[in-house]
């Protein structure tokens, strides 16, 4: 008979008072993720059976963001009402567990501790699945003073008991080990000994850390020691501004190493949810990625360019201060600098989108240029086709909005207003200063500017007329 994979809690049932937020604590953000879907994530890659979060604080709006991101009810929820401790926490989600058998491995987290690594859940169930006593615990040691439970063990160096900072002595409080807050146990272990806790301490609240003295009595938990970095929980700002940098560290090493060029990694900020990113991408200081943003190979991004939920084909180039939103780079197109590419805009292969020049709801297909000084709103444009410095689709009439349909070749000069809804046919030439209200046929020329008139020595007759008036003296 197979054994039941275990089940992941994640505990975030707190306001996380310390964050001084409206906003619940896990659904604060570390490099563009909620925490709580870090941790989630995680306990998924590390290929433990179902998670069950366990909410109280703000559970709807946190419900919100993972059901938006998993799907509605992939993430079992479990309600903690009073949030009193830990160890309660942990009691509100074993009526999910019921049915469960006692020898279920039970991988309990925190929800503001967001670095925690697949592999070291993983490793942890093993310790669990190893440990006589049905426990296993990540500790670490915190490169600061940090309000952690301390590992307190006999002088043979057993583990004996956690003892939480608000309860410990000053020589406990000196212990370098300390609980990263991190446990798998058998549920039956859990069960018994959640059954059997008080709340006869410091804080007045039911300690999940309690259940490491009682696994003590049956001859220890097991205890796996984590980088401080991996394990650290967020209780305050400081505390996620330290967890940020770490985890953008990570995600830039992760891509250096898998072929990404960084000239400034410690200036480029890529967001958790990123990706894929091609080998030989090249990014310069001050890019941010975002959102769903994907790269393809060899690909190059400039100086300050800001990309959310972008797609980038294959060698384009970005120049610098390009700013672009859910729209699509295509192969080798050629943006900025100082681009504007805002919601659904489509730039097919070798696209030219030069600087000040805003797109919206534009297609631009294979080989189209519009190099400078343009707004595309609602607009397709054909292949090949030429877009004048100053070329503005008039879209909006301030009721609604209408189409421009620019053919594949067509020309269009500069300073060309096309007032939408307008069509201007393939290989059609729109002359310089036009405003088009008329579709152009196909191959023509449209012309709507005022016709120029030459007065033949005017300029030097005016001048000549000046310069008499200031002699004698006139104004
Ligand atoms: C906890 C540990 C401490 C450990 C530290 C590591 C306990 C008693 N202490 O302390 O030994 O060194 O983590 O980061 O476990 N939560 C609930 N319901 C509650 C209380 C807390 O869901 O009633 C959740 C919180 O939302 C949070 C997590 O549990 O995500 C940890 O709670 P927190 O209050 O931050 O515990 P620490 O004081 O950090
Ligand atoms: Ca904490």
């Amino acid at each position: 008979m197979m054994t039941a994979s275990p089940v992941v809690l994640i505990m975030a049932a707190g306001l996380g008072t310390r964050m001084n937020s409206a906003r619940a604590k896990v659904l604060h953000e570390v490099a563009g993720r909620s925490m709580l879907a870090w941790v989630v994530e995680a306990a998924r890659s590390a290929g433990a059976g179902p998670v069950v979060t366990i909410l109280g604080h703000q559970l709807e709006a946190v419900q919100a963001m993972l059901d938006a991101r998993y799907g509605a009810g992939a993430i079992a929820i479990a309600r903690q009402v009073e949030q009193r401790g830990t160890g309660h926490a942990v009691q509100s989600a074993l009526p999910l567990l019921a049915g469960d058998p006692d020898d279920r491995i039970v991988v309990i987290l925190s929800g503001d501790a967001p670095l925690l690594r697949a592999e070291r859940i993983a490793a942890l169930i093993n310790a669990c699945a190893g440990n006589a006593a049905g426990l296993a615990l990540l500790s670490t040691v915190p490169d600061r003073p940090m309000p952690y439970g301390r590992l307190v063990r006999d002088g043979v160096g057993r583990l004996l008991r956690i003892v939480e900072h608000a309860d410990a002595s000053e020589a406990e409080r000196v212990i370098p080990d300390c609980n990263a807050g991190c446990y798998a146990i058998r549920l039956g272990h859990l069960r018994a000994d959640l059954a059997s806790l008080t709340a006869d301490n410091a804080k007045g609240e039911l300690y999940l850390t309690d259940l490491v003295a009682r696994a003590a009595g049956r001859g220890g938990a097991a205890v796996l020691a984590a980088p401080f970095e991996e394990v650290a929980g967020i209780n305050d700002r400081v505390d996620l501004a330290t967890v940020e940098a770490a985890a953008r560290r990570r995600i830039n090493a992760e891509l250096m190493r898998t072929g990404v060029t960084m000239i400034a990694p410690d200036q480029t900020f890529v967001d958790a949810d990123v990706g894929p990113i091609g080998k030989d991408v090249w990014l310069a200081a001050g890019v941010a990625l975002r959102g769903k943003t994907k790269i393809g190979d060899g690909a190059s991004i400039d100086v300050g360019c800001v990309l959310t939920d972008v797609t980038v084909a294959a060698g384009a180039v970005l120049k610098p201060y390009t700013v672009a939103g859910s729209a699509s780079i295509g192969p080798r197109a050629t943006i900025g600098p100082f681009a504007h590419l805002r919601s659904g805009t489509v730039l097919d292969e070798d696209v030219k989108v030069g600087n000040f020049v805003e797109t919206k709801k534009a297609h631009l297909m294979a080989g189209a240029k519009a190099n400078h000084l343009s707004y595309l709103g609602d607009a397709s444009v054909g292949a090949r086709a030429n877009i004048g410095a100053g070329t503005i689709t008039c879209n909006y009439d301030g009721f609604a909005k209408h189409h421009t349909t620019i053919e594949a070749g067509a020309f269009i000069g500069s300073d060309t207003q096309l007032v939408a809804p307008v069509t201007v046919g393939r290989d059609a030439y729109v002359a310089s200063g036009s405003t088009v209200t008329k579709d152009v046929p196909r191959g023509a020329l449209a012309l709507s500017r005022v016709m120029q008139v030459n007065r033949d020595g005017w300029a030097d007759r005016f001048r000549e007329a000046q310069a008499r008036r200031r002699k004698s003296g006139d104004h």
